[in-house]
């Protein structure tokens, strides 16, 4: 079976975009591979967050993995930080990783644009990610658009490595879905949509409430004119609800554009749409977060089952860059 790992951030409140360019295809793969999904707590810590919140929505993370369909019975579900060997990975591959490389990355750009101080962590970032992937030998890494280039560095990496030490890690392969692999901001389209959004109505969060759904839908940002057309360039608050609306139907986005004669209308379809896509997740949700001793056992199980593999993989690396093992073997 194909190994497939992927990770989110427990960082705020998932979001559509969470669910269209991630966790859908997460659901799918856990079918048909052999599925990682991890909480990446220790990657949240690259900007301040407080500690008590940190932990909180570490649990809530889960909730919602489980609650948009994962069943841990056929995946793996985990937190990074309860398998120690991400960290301990992460720093055999930084000591293959370049200064030059990680510089280029645009996420660390962005988020590190402006501020006066940056954490060394938020710089070395992707390569705690490619200790994630690498680990676990995942060929398939189902992630939205924005990863692309964190995954061309873990592959990058992989291959560096295999080449200097000999044949060790699997080189992974992204997964990006064909729409909806970057859900925009409603308030502001030009940006895609995340946890971290200073404008929340900009973001539809899993757990809204219908009323929610139906007035920040209503507010989205749209285009002058009044044509329905699919232009991401000229038109992208349009063509981001068209984009949405495709992926919750599975019609096309063009094809959806010729349906609709008014704004107001395509509107009120994209709010009905997310709304029935969001209804059985919020339900789920509720049940979950009425027990939360069995999502710890659950992790508790999952963290089990990735660390009996990641540290045969920390192991192969460590010999293989030459470090001394702690007994005879
Ligand atoms: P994050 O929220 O950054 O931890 O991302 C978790 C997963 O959701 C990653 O695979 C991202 O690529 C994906 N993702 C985050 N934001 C969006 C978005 N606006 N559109 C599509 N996918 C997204
Ligand atoms: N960097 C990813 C994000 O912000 C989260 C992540 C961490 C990840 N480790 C990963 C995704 C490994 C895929 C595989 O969305």
């Amino acid at each position: 079976m194909t190994r497939v790992f992927s990770g989110v951030q427990p960082s705020g409140d998932m979001h559509i975009g969470n669910y269209l360019g991630a966790f859908r295809q997460w659901v799918e793969d856990q079918h048909s591979s052999d599925a990682f999904y991890c909480i990446v707590d220790l990657h949240a810590l690259t900007v301040d967050t407080d500690p008590e919140m940190l932990r909180s929505r570490t649990v809530d993370a889960a909730i919602n993995l489980l609650a948009v369909g994962l069943d841990p019975q056929i995946c793996t579900i985990f937190v990074q930080s309860h398998v120690p060997e991400h960290a301990q990975l992460s720093w055999l591959l930084e000591c293959m990783a370049s200064m030059g490389e990680l510089r280029r990355m645009t996420q660390f750009k962005e988020k590190g644009a402006g501020r006066e101080s940056v954490r060394v962590g938020l710089f070395t970032y992707p390569v705690l990610m490619t200790a994630d992937i690498l680990l676990y030998d995942a060929e398939r890494v189902p992630v939205g658009d924005d990863q692309r280039q964190h995954l061309e560095l873990a592959r990058n990496l992989a291959i560096r490595f295999n080449n200097r030490y000999g044949d060790t890690f699997v080189v992974p392969a992204p997964s990006v879905p064909r729409v909806a692999a970057r859900v925009m901001d409603l308030q502001d389209p030009t940006q895609k949509m995340s946890k971290s959004s200073i404008s929340p109505t900009g973001t539809v969060a899993i757990l809204d409430s219908a009323d929610q759904i139906e007035k920040k839908v209503r507010r989205a940002v749209t285009d002058p004119g009044k044509e329905v057309v699919y232009d991401p360039v000229n038109k992208p608050g349009i063509s981001n609800l068209l984009d949405i609306l495709a992926a919750v139907t599975g019609k096309s986005n063009s094809e959806l554009a010729t349906e609709y004669h008014s704004y107001a209308q395509l509107k009120s379809d994209v709010a009905e749409a997310l709304i029935e896509l969001l209804r059985p997740i919020q339900q789920r949700h509720a049940q979950l977060s009425a027990d939360p001793g069995e999502v710890l056992a659950i992790l508790a199980r999952g963290a089990e089952r990735a660390q009996s593999i990641a540290a045969v993989t920390l192991e192969r690396a460590a010999n293989a860059m030459g470090l001394l093992p702690p007994k005879l073997i």
